[in-house]
């Protein structure tokens, strides 16, 4: 299928051929995820719009183009036929929940997602857990317990510790991931869940994590970046696994030199291939006993990762617009754009996000020479940026070198000055490389 429909090579009086029409796209998400995904393809000439799917987070996409609220439009449907959009982004699973999601699908629009059945590898934990032993790819000890009374039943059979998890995963999930490194951290959390939709508990297995996210279109998988991100909220990786990392790193990996997708991606190549399987896939991992096991998969390239992949290749529109329609990619990346780093600047109460504080002026010394996506920040009637809640902004560089990415993010972040706010200062100083802690 040609890449863009109806397109002919015109020539104008001038003697020069009419270059292609730009992709349209529609990001169906809000913050900076909205932010950084619309920025990166519009500089490469994309029409971008957002689909704002939340009710925060709404002044970051407004400065890459126009925005649409969900609570105005209660259907995204006929704002991406109207605008004859080619594919939409979403920022997070729960799209396929949402009653308009049949019909999106139906409306022949690219989506930069699998769709139907694919879905269940990350939505449904248990799911994964039995592809992974379907194919023979190492995954933890795992449980679904419905309530309190089976969970306990569980630990009692299995005296070891476990990560308490939602079985169903959504943004909105009762159960965020609850990290247990003790048998009495266990006992003691699982009197606190809710389980309202149960609990998915899977074995411990230490700290050496990474991630690895490649793309899967027209029967191929290709490989894209090797990832780490930092989870815990507080430097030394102490504190709470908080719900969204405070920082993260990028390798350039399309050779996949860790070994992740040759492990845990590819032997699912026949099931791939059953599901359909196009889009986004990404792996996280842990390495026990010298061998990685998967913890989870995810189908999106992520809120932390997404917007520096898009930075590194070439022609970001095209791979997602070739991705979404299941075509063969030749994937081209920038010169010597090998590593990205990625910072979180947290505002007053994060990680624990029941604490809130006031809006917050929030002031820039200087001018900013790397990638700034603000994310719960709003403009005031004086014109000036304050902040609307917990996640202010992700401030991300690429560079040749580890060293120079991390030192350019660092740089910038240290330009944005917020009352209460805070960010881990030491980035890339453990669990990298890959499988160290
Ligand atoms: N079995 C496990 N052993 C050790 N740490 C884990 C385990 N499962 C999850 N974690 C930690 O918790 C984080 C979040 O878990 P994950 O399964 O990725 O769920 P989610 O991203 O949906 O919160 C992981 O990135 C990892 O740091
Ligand atoms: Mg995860």
């Amino acid at each position: 299928m040609p890449l863009v429909k109806n397109y002919e090579v015109k020539q104008n009086k001038t003697g020069l051929a009419a270059s292609p029409p730009a992709n349209r796209i529609m990001v169906l998400g809000v913050g900076s995820f909205a932010h950084s995904i619309g920025r990166a393809l519009a500089d490469t000439g994309a029409d971008v719009s957002t689909y704002l799917t939340r009710n925060y987070g709404h002044f970051a996409p407004s400065l890459v183009g126009k925005t649409f609220s969900h609570e105005t439009f209660p259907s995204p449907v006929p704002l991406l036929s109207k605008n004859k959009t080619d594919v939409a982004i979403p920022q997070s699973i729960d799209w396929a929940m949402q009653p308009w999601a049949k019909n999106m699908v139906e409306s022949g629009v690219g989506i930069f997602s699998p769709t139907g059945e694919a879905m269940r590898i990350e939505r449904e934990r248990d799911f994964a857990r039995e592809l992974c032993a379907r194919f023979k790819i190492p995954f933890p000890k795992s449980f679904v317990a419905s309530n309190r009374i089976e969970a306990e039943k569980v630990l009692e059979k299995n005296p070891q510790p476990f990560v308490i998890k939602n079985p169903l995963c959504s943004p909105t999930s009762p159960v965020h991931t609850i990290l247990c490194e003790t048998v009495s951290d266990t006992r003691a959390w699982l009197r606190q869940v809710n389980y309202a939709e149960g609990v998915f508990l899977q074995e411990y297995l230490g700290r050496a994590e990474a991630g690895h996210i490649a793309l899967v279109s027209g029967g191929e998988i290709h490989s894209l970046v090797t990832n780490q991100e930092y989870k815990y909220a507080f430097n030394g990786n102490m504190g709470i696994v908080a719900g969204a990392p405070l920082g993260g790193l990028i390798e350039r990996d399309e050779n996949d030199k860790y070994g992740l997708a040759r492990e845990l991606i590819h032997p699912l190549m026949p099931w791939l291939r059953e599901a359909q399987y196009h889009g986004p896939l990404q792996v996280t991992a842990i390495k026990r006993g010298g061998k990685w096991h998967v913890i989870e998969y995810n189908i999106r390239i992520g809120i932390t990762s997404g917007p520096m992949i898009l930075r590194m290749l070439k022609k970001p529109a095209e791979i997602i617009l070739r991705t979404a329609r299941n075509e063969k990619l030749k994937l081209e990346f920038k010169n010597k754009l090998n590593f990205g780093c990625s910072l979180t600047l947290a505002g007053y109460g994060y990680p624990f996000t029941q604490v809130r504080g006031p809006q917050l002026p929030l002031e820039v010394n200087g001018k900013f020479d790397c990638d700034v996506w603000w994310n719960e920040v709003a403009r005031g009637a004086d014109g000036k940026l304050m902040t609307t809640g917990h996640r202010i902004a992700d401030v991300s560089a690429l560079a040749p070198t580890l060293k120079t990415a991390i030192a350019k993010a660092y740089a910038n972040i240290r330009k944005i000055r917020v009352a209460g706010s805070y960010f881990r200062t030491d980035v890339g100083q453990s669990l990298w490389p890959p499988g160290t802690v």
